[in-house]
């Protein structure tokens, strides 16, 4: 029988604690421990009945552990990801792998020269329809592409309680821009992004960024990203994707989940493609994702997120930023 992979979760906040269940049920990955800054989430390693430690520092003086699977605030990637390297362990890290391609890099590096493994938590990898979508591209039937529209957008909720710690970019944008990249296949040249803040100025952050791109090969992308709907929004999220080619076009709509269930006072959208719970597990794209992590990793196989794909992402977002703080197009890679 294959040895489990023991794996400690690094942040174990609102992403982390679904971690956490994913690992504690799988089959081949045995939960190590929980790290966490903030002691309230000793709840979820007494749950699980392991031990709760600060740091990764006195997790690895304490526990054996193979991996490292990072789920804590953006602007800590770049620290904890270096931590778990210099300490030869694997890594799954939750997306963005930085906020600055410079320390996208410095995490690539890190893992290289320690030789461990490092998949960037991209979860949209492993939404079969985005998948599917990329199989028709990278078939020929839709011919070259054309021009590309991208949709992420989400209550206000979410940034109500980000409050101003983190862009939308890097949040939300950051998934539909890394297969963009994908599926134009060509670089980025060019940035040009414009928002509106208004209902959520009172949270220090934007309403909604519309940004066009263009790539070397003349193609144009366009992504729309908000995260001022209304919080009875009954997905709480609207998401898309609309391609145009010179043989075909393809278009991705989520509003709903795939499921309505109309009450009286209500209209509730569940979550059943992402992280939704039933029948006592968490299924969907994230269980897939972290569930080919643990398959991959234990049986040396490549990961299906590119990490230089995962880098030029943040190489977009940080032109967008510019764009939008200085109100002028920006050219990418410089
Ligand atoms: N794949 C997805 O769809 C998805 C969804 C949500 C969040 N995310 C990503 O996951 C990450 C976490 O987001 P979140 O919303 O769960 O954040 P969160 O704020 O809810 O949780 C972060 C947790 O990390 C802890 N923490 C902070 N600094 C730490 C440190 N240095 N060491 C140990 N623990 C530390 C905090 O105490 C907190 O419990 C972000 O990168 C975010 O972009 C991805």
């Amino acid at each position: 029988m294959m040895e489990k992979l023991r794996i400690a979760l690094i942040g174990a906040g609102v992403i982390g604690e679904v971690h956490a269940k994913i690992i504690a049920d799988h089959p081949l990955a045995a939960l190590a421990a929980i790290v966490d800054i903030d002691p309230k989430t000793k709840r979820i390693a007494e749950l699980y009945g392991v031990a709760h430690y600060r740091t990764q520092e006195e997790l690895y003086q304490n526990e054996a552990v193979d991996a490292a699977d990072i789920c804590t605030p953006e602007e800590t990637h770049i620290t904890e990801a270096i931590k778990a390297a210099n300490a030869k362990k694997h890594i799954f890290l939750e997306k963005p792998i930085a906020k600055t391609v410079a320390d996208a890099k410095s995490i690539q590096e890190a893992a290289k020269i320690n030789n461990v493994r490092l998949m960037i938590g991209h979860v949209l990898k492993f939404d079969p329809r985005y998948v599917a979508l990329n199989e028709a591209v990278k078939s020929g039937q839709l011919g070259e592409i054309s021009s590309i529209f991208v949709r992420r957008n989400c209550t206000q909720s979410m940034a109500k309680r980000l409050n101003g710690k983190v862009s939308f970019l890097y949040y939300l944008a950051v998934h539909d821009i890394e297969w963009m990249l994908d599926y134009v296949g060509s670089c980025p040249v060019k940035a040009y992004a414009q928002y509106s803040a208004k209902g959520n100025a009172a949270y220090h952050e934007k309403d909604t960024m519309f940004a066009v791109i263009n790539f070397e090969n003349g193609a144009i992308g366009c992504i729309e990203t908000c995260w001022a709907l209304p919080d009875n929004t009954p997905s709480g999220l609207m998401s898309a994707v609309n391609l145009v080619g010179t043989l075909g076009s393809a278009a991705l709509e989520n509003t709903n989940h795939c499921l309505t269930i109309t009450l009286q006072d209500k209209i509730l959208c569940p979550d059943i493609l992402h992280w939704p719970l039933y029948n006592g597990a968490i299924h969907g794209d994230l269980r897939e994702e972290l569930n080919h992590f643990i398959l991959a990793t234990l049986g040396g196989k490549p990961y299906l997120v590119n990490t230089d794909n995962a880098i030029a992402a943040i190489g977009v977002v940080e032109g967008c930023l510019q764009s939008m703080e200085t109100g002028h197009p920006v050219i990418l890679g410089q």
